[in-house]
């Protein structure tokens, strides 16, 4: 589903197409694509869009995110997205491509260490 969103990314200046897919403990996978504009520093990353979607329709409780490129190499979510991330599972499974194209997958608390919360956890 990741990859599948990925062909909707609007990204006309980087022309890097990213599709992120979150597993909820319910169940549903919502989806998320990168918006770019020509004002670039508004743009947004796949992971976000996919997170705040979710948690617009009530859901906050996360298993996993997958995170492709549409051209299948490799891609880490940026610092902004693991901390988003990190908000509501501070160890959520992140299922990635390495640079060969291998499917891998991560602990999010060994990409975001020490990490900041409000929360207490
Ligand atoms: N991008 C994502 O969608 N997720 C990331 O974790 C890293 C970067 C997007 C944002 C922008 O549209 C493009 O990739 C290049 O930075």
């Amino acid at each position: 589903m990741a990859a599948e969103t990925a062909k909707n990314s609007y990204s006309p200046y980087s022309r890097i197409k990213v599709g992120a897919a979150i597993l909820a403990e319910n169940g549903e996978i919502i989806v998320g694509t990168n918006v770019e504009n020509s004002s670039y520093g508004l743009s947004m990353c796949a992971e976000r869009v996919a997170v705040f979607t979710a948690v617009s329709r009530g859901i906050t409780k996360f298993r996993k995110i997958a995170v492709i490129l549409e051209n299948k190499q490799g891609i880490m979510p940026c610092g902004a997205c693991r901390q988003v991330l990190r908000e509501f599972n501070n160890d959520i499974m992140v299922i990635t491509r390495d640079n060969k194209g291998d499917i891998v997958r991560f602990h999010l608390a060994d990409l975001l260490p020490h990490s900041f919360t409000l929360k207490g956890d």
